[in-house]
């Protein structure tokens, strides 16, 4: 029998991408295209520039992304596209293109959600057996799920307002530090000693598993406002810490939690927490993190980071589980702004 060949589109936010998996785990290609020139005018993303950049881009990516695999359409046996959650002109772009892929080439669709993308990439590059620990922590989405199976999550906690990412770079905005904010206020906080500000851990002792960032995010302007014009750098320095301190904190707190309530329902011959989403890439978090899987006996095993931010082959391998199991789409699946796993 031969292993099938898929294609996955991912439009959801602020990456235009493409990739080709096998059903067997090798990635033939997987094309990124980041728009971070694009918004980086306007601190943050704009909806309505990312829809028109998909739409001036996704081909050229997907044709690339074939080019790259050594393989034409007519080689596919099925399309996956993220039909959601996200920027809905963006998932709109992706999706109908898959749609439109897939109706040409008389193959099965899959609208994919994104975060269930996030959660299976890992199965990707590493054996790693159901049920597991997700944490994602990104800049649209910060949740903790059980992935039990393909199809079956349980979600434990998510953010009742900010993204962790979203809080880095809204804090660096108030600092001053530039977009992406989360790369420049670790850069920071290394020159900076936490301990002089006195800043909330929100939700933390809580018996779920929810996040909140908004009210450090508020904290953090209430400090900048009080150092007023006279701010140095070496202010903004201990701030940057003060803040990454705090955040790692609250989101230990709320990890450790979850840890408990996987052991305490789940029987599992590993217990293993995978870490994705930009924000993972900051090590004084990986390394609290580490800390605090070690007490437990959890190990933690991270996507390669090219796998671990937005792309097409986590989008790609979602589809390759899905299309094992059978569960593949009619061409009626709609895009979803809101979609939780
Ligand atoms: O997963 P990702 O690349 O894109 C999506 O949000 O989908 O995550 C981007 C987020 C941004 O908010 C960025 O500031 C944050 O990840 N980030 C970091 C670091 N690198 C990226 N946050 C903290 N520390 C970092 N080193
Ligand atoms: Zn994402």
């Amino acid at each position: 029998q031969k292993i099938p060949l898929v294609l996955g589109l991912e439009t959801s936010c602020d990456e235009t991408a493409a990739a080709v998996v096998s059903g067997d785990g090798r990635i033939l290609s997987n094309v990124v295209m980041s728009q971070l020139d694009e918004h980086r005018p306007y601190g943050g993303v704009v909806p309505e520039i990312a829809a028109r950049s998909h739409i001036d881009h996704l081909d050229d990516i997907i044709r690339e992304a074939l080019d790259k695999a050594g393989v034409s359409f007519a080689d596919l046996d099925a399309v996956a596209a993220t039909s959601g959650p996200g920027l809905i002109g963006g998932v709109m772009v992706g999706l109908m293109t898959g749609k439109a892929i897939a109706g040409a080439c008389d193959i099965p669709f899959m609208g994919i959600n994104h975060l269930e993308g996030h959660a299976l990439s890992v199965r990707l590059t590493e054996e790693v057996a159901f049920p597991y620990l997700l944490l994602l922590v990104s800049g649209g989405h910060c949740q903790i799920q059980v992935v039990k199976g393909v199809g079956q999550y349980q979600r434990l906690g998510t953010t009742i307002d900010d993204a962790a990412g979203e809080a880095f770079d809204k804090t660096a905005k108030l600092l001053g530090l530039g977009y992406p904010g989360g790369p420049a206020v670790e850069q920071a906080a290394r020159l900076g000693t936490p301990g002089r500000f006195d800043l909330p851990r929100p939700l933390k002792g809580r018996p779920d598993c929810n996040f909140s960032f908004s009210g450090l995010k508020t904290a953090v302007r209430r400090e900048v406002e009080k150092l007023g014009q006279q701010i140095t750098q070496q202010d903004v320095y201990d701030l940057a810490a003060d803040f990454q301190l705090a955040l790692t904190e609250a989101i230990i707190d709320r990890v450790s939690r979850a840890l408990d309530i996987f052991l305490e329902q789940h029987q599992a011959d590993q217990h293993i927490l995978v870490v994705a989403g930009g924000v993972a890439a900051n090590s004084y978090l990986r390394e609290g993190l580490e800390r605090a899987c070690g007490k437990r006996g959890f190990s933690i095993v991270a996507p390669p980071p090219a796998l671990c931010t937005d792309n097409g082959a986590m989008i790609a391998w979602a589809g390759v589980e899905r299309l094992r199991l059978g569960q593949v789409d009619d061409l009626s699946v709609g895009a979803r702004a809101r979609w939780p796993l």
